[in-house]
C-alpha cells in the first residue's frame, strides 16, 4: 500500500458494489468529466473543522451524533423532509447536550447519500427477476426492466439535489433557524403531544429560562455565534468511486486532495477489504473518514486498516461505527476496543445499532424492532465504559417525518402498521418519536457514564 496515490488509483484494484452494467461507458465517462467541472459541495476547511471536533471526541470531550435516511430520493426531495430531518437532529443534540454534559458533533446523513450496496444483485417478484434496485443515483426503484438500468445522467442529477440540499442546510445552521431563542419550535407536530414532546419541552424550558438568566446579569447570549447558529456536517458513504473521484481536488490552501462531496464519507461493512479499491480511494483523500464495523471483522485486520488509513495517527481522522447487532454486540465489541487501546492509536468509537438489527417481518416488510435498536445502543455504552474507552457517538438512519418503518416505540408501531407510511427508498428509519427516545436513552447512558467515571476518580 506504499503505490502511489491519485484519485483514480482505484481503478486498479478489485471494486465491489460499483455498477459495471452501464449500457454506454461513454456516456458515464462524459458525466464524469462534467462532474470534474462543477463547483465543490464542501470546502476543505470545514472538513479539517470536521476533522478537529471529531478529535475532540475521540478525547472523550464531544459526543458524535450523526443521522439521516438511509438512501435519499429523487422522489421525497422537498424543503419539508430536510428542515423536518435538520431540526430532530437538533432537538436530539440539545438532550444529548444538556443531558450528557459535553458538546455535540452535528452530521446529516444528507446532501449525497443515495447510491446502495446490495445483498443481491437480483430481485426476484413473483417470478419475475429484474437487477436490484441501486440508490436513486444509479437506477430507479420501480419494479420493471427500463427503470433498473444503470443510468449516469443520474450522477448529475444527485449532484444537484446534494448542492440544494447543502445549500438549505447551510441556511438553516447559519440564518437564524438553528438560534436557540427557537428551540421550542423545532419540535415537529406529531412528536408534541408524545410523552418524548414533554420530556423535552422540559429540558427547552430549562435552557430559555437560562438565557433569560444570562440576559438579565448582562452576558447578552443573543449576540453570540454559538447561540445564533450550529455547526452542520454532512456526510454519506464513498459507495460509487466514479462520483467521488469527480468530485476529488486538490486544496489550494493546502495542496491537499479532498473529497468535496461532502466533509465526512464512509466505508461500507461490504467494501472494507484491505485489497480492495474503497480502501486504495480512501487512504489517498485527507477529510475525516469512517469505516463500518461488523461482526466479522477481526482485531488484527482492523488494526491494519487503522494503519492503511491513517498511517500518521492524526486525530478525528477515523471513526469506527460497530454494527453487529443486539445479540453479537457483547461478543465482538470488547476485543476489537481492547485492539485499538492498546495500539494506542487514535479513533472515534461510535455505534451504528440499525445494520444489524434488520430483519423481515411476517407481512413482507423489512423491519427493525425498536427494542433491538435500544439495547445496541445501551450494551456500546456499557462495553466501551467496561473496557475504558469513550461512547463516542451514534450512527442513525432517522427521518423528521411520521413514519411506520421501525416496530415499538412510545406508540408501539406493530407489524400491521408498517403498511401505514413505510416510505423508505431502502432501510427501515426511526421516526420522530423514536429518534427522540433514543436520544433520552443516549442522554441517560451518558450521564451514568459521567457520574461512574466522577466516582470512580474521586476514590
Ligand atoms: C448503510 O449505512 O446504509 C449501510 C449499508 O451500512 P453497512 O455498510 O454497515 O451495512
Ligand atoms: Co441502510
Amino acid at each position: 500500500m506504499t503505490e502511489h496515490w491519485t484519485p483514480a488509483s482505484w481503478r486498479g484494484k478489485p471494486a465491489k458494489h460499483i455498477p459495471s452494467d452501464y449500457p454506454d461507458a461513454a456516456a458515464l465517462s462524459q458525466v464524469e468529466t462534467t462532474l470534474r467541472r462543477m463547483p465543490p459541495l464542501v470546502f476543505a476547511g470545514e472538513a479539517r473543522r470536521l476533522k478537529s471536533l471529531l478529535g475532540d471526541v475521540a478525547a472523550g470531550k464531544a459526543f458524535l451524533l450523526q443521522g439521516g435516511d438511509c438512501a435519499e430520493s429523487f422522489k421525497e426531495f422537498h424543503a419539508d423532509n430536510i428542515r423536518d430531518t435538520f431540526r430532530l437532529l437538533l432537538q436530539m443534540a440539545v438532550v444529548l447536550t444538556f443531558a450528557g454534559g459535553r458538546p455535540v458533533v452535528k452530521v446529516g446523513r444528507m446532501a449525497g447519500q443515495f447510491g446502495k450496496p446490495r445483498s443481491s444483485p437480483v430481485e426476484v417478484i413473483d417470478g419475475v427477476e429484474l437487477p436490484s434496485y441501486r440508490g436513486d443515483n444509479i437506477n430507479g426503484m420501480e419494479f420493471t426492466p427500463e427503470a433498473r438500468i444503470p443510468d449516469p445522467q443520474r450522477l448529475l442529477q444527485a449532484y444537484h439535489q446534494s448542492s440544494a440540499t447543502l445549500n438549505l442546510l447551510r441556511a438553516f445552521a447559519g440564518g437564524g433557524y438553528a438560534d436557540l431563542y427557537n428551540i421550542h419550535r423545532w419540535t415537529l407536530g406529531f412528536v408534541n403531544d408524545s410523552p418524548q414532546g414533554a420530556r423535552y419541552r422540559e429540558i427547552a424550558d430549562k435552557i430559555s429560562d437560562a438565557l433569560t438568566f444570562m440576559s438579565a446579569i448582562g452576558v447578552a447570549p443573543e449576540n453570540q455565534r454559538e447561540v445564533q447558529s450550529v455547526e452542520f456536517f454532512t456526510s454519506h458513504e464513498g459507495l460509487l468511486l466514479g462520483y467521488e473521484e469527480a468530485m476529488t481536488r486538490v486544496d489550494s490552501t493546502s495542496g491537499e486532495w479532498y473529497d468535496t462531496s461532502a466533509h465526512l464519507l464512509w466505508i461500507g461493512e461490504r467494501t472494507r477489504q484491505l485489497d480492495g479499491a474503497h480502501v486504495e480511494f480512501f487512504r489517498g483523500i485527507r477529510n475525516p473518514i469512517g469505516v463500518k464495523v461488523g461482526p466479522t471483522l477481526e482485531a488484527d485486520e482492523l488494526l491494519r486498516l487503522i494503519e492503511v488509513l491513517n498511517p500518521k495517527d492524526e486525530a478525528g481522522r477515523i471513526t469506527l461505527y460497530g454494527r453487529f447487532g443486539s445479540d453479537k454486540i457483547a461478543a465482538r465489541l470488547p476485543g476489537l476496543l481492547r485492539a485499538t487501546k492498546a495500539s494506542g492509536r487514535n479513533v472515534v468509537w461510535a455505534t451504528d445499532p440499525m445494520h444489524g438489527n434488520t430483519l423481515t417481518a411476517n407481512n413482507g416488510y423489512k423491519t427493525r424492532p425498536f427494542d433491538r435498536i435500544l439495547s445496541e445502543v445501551k450494551s456500546f455504552v456499557e462495553v466501551c465504559v467496561a473496557e475504558g474507552v469513550h461512547p463516542g457517538g451514534v450512527h442513525l438512519e432517522m427521518t423528521g417525518q411520521n413514519v411506520t418503518e421501525c416496530l415499538g416505540g412510545a406508540r408501539s408501531v406493530s407489524e400491521g402498521d408498517l403498511a401505514d407510511r413505510y416510505h423508505t427508498h431502502c432501510d427501515p428509519r426511526l421516526n420522530g418519536e423514536q429518534a427522540l427516545e433514543l436520544a433520552f436513552l443516549v442522554a441517560e447512558k451518558l450521564k451514568e457514564d459521567r457520574v461512574d467515571i466522577s466516582q470512580r476518580a474521586a476514590v
